[in-house]
């Protein structure tokens, strides 16, 4: 199929309100006000891509909807030459499993891979279900907590290697939700390294993979020299790079053909490994023809993170907030404000009406921290920056600190 290049416009605003948007139709319910500017979940306000809505269309035309079969091959074609094109990382078609999202197949390989009681270790602040990925199955929940120097966030090796020596399991979270860290290959040679020397299992979320701005760049887990293939499985998806959240269509990568071979009998023994035919459909075409989009939203997003870090240098006394390197969601430390948690959640969901992940969610280390999400139009983003501002202005002066 020969697409057309259209120039994607992401400031075109799509009412998404009343589109069965979790984003956008649960946020009054959820944060406990009226008209509250959703900038939580991580989704985007913006169309797919063309090509991918084309396949769709295409392939709803057809109007039947039976279950998917098990011949994968252009599917799977797609995402090898997508990881070989973008990431540089040569896959082989049959270490790829498909999973219905990227959480539950984070769930499906702790329970495979582990067995209760065994320790998984977590990275706090970190991406919140990855808690309930260990705790719901009864293996016991490990904290390695990043160390924050100056704002910029980073492993503890030490505690760590420390933790390893018992644990089976390791969560990474590459790139990092929330703290935007692009992780460089010194400081995932350093966690490969321990994890070999432990014999931990590695599970690299890298959902946000794709969404990296200059001069950072990805640099898959399973890529690296000092992991055993056995030691590593990659979870991928195109759901946060082309905004495909709710056809919920996700890769397993696994290299290993024993882990792969446990991993996909235990989807069919616990009924979990059905696929979403539309979903499989916009994942293929998002691979293969999506590339001039993703750079065109990639521009436009660090267009909107630059923005909101300058804004919020001169607008938000009291809150600080550092370019993420990749990902669309910024972290707010709004620690200076010197507020509880109960009021710093009032202050943005009841007096600016904003919608945003509270960072205690992400574990104790997010606690004075909120998780904003710049995916958005940049007039959306712009109401939302401007309601914290007016919202920090309004506060009476002796809480001001
Ligand atoms: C790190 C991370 N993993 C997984 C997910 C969700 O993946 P899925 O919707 O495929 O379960 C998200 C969504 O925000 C995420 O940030």
């Amino acid at each position: 199929m020969h697409q057309i290049a259209t120039v994607p416009d992401f400031n075109q605003i799509i009412e998404r309100r009343n589109s069965g948007s979790g984003k956008w139709d649960d946020a009054d319910a959820l944060f406990g006000a009226e008209g509250v500017l959703p900038m939580w979940v991580a989704d985007m306000d913006f169309l797919s891509p063309k090509p991918v809505l084309e396949a769709l269309r295409q392939r709803v035309d057809h109007g039947v909807f039976g279950y998917p079969g098990s011949q994968r091959g252009p599917v799977l074609e797609a995402v090898t030459s997508w990881l070989q094109r973008r990431h540089g990382w040569a896959v082989e078609p049959q270490w790829l499993a498909t999973t219905s999202g990227v959480v539950s197949g984070i769930h499906l390989a702790v329970r495979t891979f582990t067995d209760p009681g065994d320790e998984v270790i977590i990275q706090p602040p970190v991406y919140h279900p990855f808690f309930d990925c260990v705790r719901n199955h009864n293996r016991k929940l490990v904290e390695n907590p990043l160390i924050v120097e100056h704002g910029r966030y980073r492993f503890d090796l030490e505690d760590l290697e420390k933790k390893a020596r018992t644990a089976r399991l390791l969560i990474l979270c590459s790139p990092h939700n929330p703290v935007g860290r692009v992780w460089t290959r010194e400081e995932l040679e350093s966690v490969a390294a321990i994890a070999q020397r432990h014999g931990v299992l590695v599970i690299s979320d890298e959902i946000h993979g794709d969404l990296i701005f200059n001069p950072h760049r990805l640099v898959p887990f399973g890529t690296l020299a000092n992991i055993r293939p056995e030691n590593v499985i990659t979870f991928l998806a195109p759901s946060k790079t082309f905004n495909l959240a709710g056809l919920a269509a996700s890769i397993a990568v696994i290299p290993d053909p024993d882990l792969r071979q446990r991993f996909v009998d235990n989807q069919r023994i616990l009924g979990v490994g059905k696929s979403n035919l539309l979903g499989l459909v916009a994942l293929e075409a998002a691979y293969r023809h999506g590339e001039p989009w993703l750079e065109g939203l990639l521009d436009y997003l660090d267009g909107n993170a630059r923005h909101l870090v300058e804004f919020a240098r001169q607008e938000w006394p009291g809150i600080s907030v550092d370019l993420p390197e990749g990902t669309y969601l910024a972290w707010l430390d709004c620690r200076q404000l010197g507020l509880t948690e109960e009021e710093l959640h009032s202050l943005f969901f009841q007096q600016a009406r904003v919608a945003l992940n509270r960072g205690a969610q992400f574990g104790d280390g997010g606690r004075g921290h909120m998780r904003l999400n710049f995916g958005t139009p940049r007039q959306i983003l712009d109401q939302g920056l401007e309601r914290i501002a007016r919202a920090l202005k309004e506060r009476p002066a002796e809480g001001r600190g």
